[in-house]
């Protein structure tokens, strides 16, 4: 699920206390953002502190995503703003470094320092725990730029965030268990800018979720390119499945809940399905992207599966947890796709039925095999399709919130609410939620009784005793 820019703390600045403040900016994925938390984390060790305004920072960090162009393109926008930024900061006798990581990062190297010359040092999802050495470096009028995919693993060098940091982030909290993607769909730069599949051991999964845990979080959305392709190395020696992995950290109290994504349909093995058999902490909830419903198009793109497969192994799914929610990520206009194509992804979508969906006008991106592909799809087809689609997707999602009026569901509160005197949630289907009730239930899951449907969420009452232990 590729969203739109978050930034990663919402602390007030800080004023010129000699102490160096960081503002960090993440583009794209969940991924993204845990990975900015991390690099705050690590700056935070070293000395910075956190400020939520651009302006009002010493270091500047643009975590960014390179899935579509649109994406990449952005970055090149917020420098120019950043540039007008560090030279006001110039005059007024301070100065601001730039940092470009994530995606774009490893994708272009280099290249960046010469299209935007105001950046300082760029640096690649795999070394970010080396920040403070490259931030020396950039202030010696270096210009680094650091892209490995290093020996060392990331995950076993960076600090752990502060207890105040957990808090702050909320009572829902991503886990990164596996990066890097071996499918290379035809249209994707992941296999590319991220790498090969690797899996973090289980140990350091479940120290980590044990520490959360016990810092209040009680969500843990665990992340891959590829999610549930996870193999990572279990405590016997052997690799363990994310079915597996789920197991044992569903025995972590308090946690209640856990989700995971993104998968592919190829890995959903029987110890994953039986995982949501099994564990009422596992929420019944699935992002499982299909991308397109003609086998034709899904041949190309490299899916190596068909829209049979697919519908079959969502049956599977139900049949193992008959109130499972399904969403999707979905391509209008990949090279060659045609009206028939595009009319069996909205069969497909009828079948499932999706409570929400995240749909995207094919981009060619470089060095992909689908950029090379003849038969590019116009523009103004993609974006017909795309408003045909979404429609459709979006009427889904209606309906399925409007089916929830009258049903009571647990609710994680997570933050404060639009107004004042409500607080906001999500059910276990990731609906937003919005109540009125006292802040102090933040961080507790409480049945509501969900009463109406507003634009951007659903209101509901408190019909229950909320708790923050009991599994929800
Ligand atoms: N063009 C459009 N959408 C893309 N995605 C990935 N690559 C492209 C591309 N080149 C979408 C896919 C994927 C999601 C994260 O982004 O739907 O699942
Ligand atoms: Fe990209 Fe396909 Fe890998 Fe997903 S499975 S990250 S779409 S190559």
């Amino acid at each position: 699920m590729i969203s739109d820019e978050t930034q990663t703390e919402q602390r007030p600045p800080q004023g010129d206390t000699g102490t160096k403040t960081v503002f960090i900016k993440s583009y794209g994925c969940q991924m993204n953002v845990y990975d900015s938390q991390r690099m705050a984390d690590t700056l935070t060790a070293a000395g910075y502190v956190e400020t939520s305004e651009a302006h009002n920072a010493d270091l500047v960090i643009l975590n960014t995503c390179h899935i579509r162009e649109k994406a990449a393109e952005k970055v090149y926008s917020e420098l120019g703003r950043l540039r007008v930024a560090r030279d006001e900061r110039r005059r007024a006798g301070g100065d601001m470094q730039i940092a470009v990581a994530g995606c774009v990062a490893q994708a272009e190297g280099a290249e960046i320092l010469r299209r935007a010359p105001v950046v300082d040092l760029v640096v690649g999802p795999q070394t970010y725990h080396r920040l403070p050495d490259l931030l020396a470096k950039a202030g010696q009028r270096q210009k680094p730029v650091d892209t490995e995919f290093p020996v060392e693993d990331k995950f076993t060098v960076l600090p752990a965030p502060k207890r105040a940091a957990t808090l702050a982030r909320g009572p829902s909290a991503f886990v990164t268990v596996q990066e890097g993607c071996d499918k290379f769909c035809t249209f994707c730069v992941v296999p590319y800018t991220r790498g090969a599949e690797t899996s973090r051991p289980v140990a350091g999964i479940v120290a980590e979720v044990e520490r959360l845990a016990a810092a209040g979080v009680r969500e843990i959305s665990l992340l891959g390119q590829n999610v549930n392709a996870y193999h990572g190395e279990g405590p016997d020696g052997r690799d363990w499945t994310l079915g597996m992995l789920l197991h044992r950290l569903a025995r972590i109290e308090p946690v209640t809940r856990l989700r995971y994504t993104t998968s592919h349909p190829l890995d959903m093995d029987d110890s994953l399905i039986e995982a949501h058999r099994d564990l009422p902490a596992l929420m019944p909830f699935l992002h499982l992207p299909v991308q397109s419903g003609s086998d034709r198009i899904l041949d190309v793109m490299n899916r190596k599966h068909t829209a049979a497969d697919y519908l079959r192994l969502i049956g599977r799914i139900r049949a193992a947890r008959p109130d499972m929610a399904f969403s999707s990520d979905f391509i209008v206009g990949f090279p060659g796709e045609t009206e028939e194509d595009f009319a069996a992804t909205l069969r497909l979508i009828e079948e499932v039925s999706y409570v929400s969906a995240y749909s995207f006008k094919y981009s060619p991106r470089p060095g992909t095999p689908g950029a090379g592909m003849d038969d590019q799809v116009e523009e103004s087809v993609k974006a017909r399709r795309l408003a045909r689609l979404q429609a459709l997707t979006e009427g889904q999602q209606k309906a399925f919130n409007q089916a929830s009026i009258g049903r009571t569901m647990a609710v994680l509160f997570d933050r404060k609410g639009r107004r004042p005197g409500q607080i906001a949630g999500r059910s276990p289907f990731l609906q937003a939620v919005q109540v009125e009730a006292d802040e102090a239930l933040i961080g507790a899951v409480a049945p509501v009784e969900i009463t109406a449907m507003g634009a951007w969420s659903l209101h509901g009452i408190l019909a229950g005793t909320p708790t923050r232990e009991a599994v929800a």
